[in-house]
């Protein structure tokens, strides 16, 4: 069963924003600058050390997660 643990899933991400043209950019934002109130109240930290280009690709990766 796929639910949320600490935070979501990367199936359920890739799936919530399959047809969100902005979220490959977006995501890699927040994946470097952390994130909250999105899926609940538990915070993912920020990456500091992570650059702009691996945040990209991060952020590719969640996105490219086959439907569950
Ligand atoms: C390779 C490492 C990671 C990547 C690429 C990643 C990526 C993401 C992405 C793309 C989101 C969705 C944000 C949104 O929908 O706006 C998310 C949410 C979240 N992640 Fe991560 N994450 C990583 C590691 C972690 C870790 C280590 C934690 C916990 C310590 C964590 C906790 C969370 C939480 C709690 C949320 C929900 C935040 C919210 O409600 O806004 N993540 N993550």
């Amino acid at each position: 069963m796929l639910r949320k643990q600490v935070g979501p899933g990367f199936a359920q991400i890739a799936e919530r924003y399959r047809n969100d043209a902005a979220a490959p950019s977006r995501l890699a934002g927040k994946i470097q600058g952390g994130s909250v109130g999105t899926w609940g109240r538990v915070i993912m930290p920020r990456q500091s050390r992570v650059t702009d280009e691996e945040a990209k690709a991060l952020a590719g990766w969640v996105l490219s997660q086959p439907q569950p």
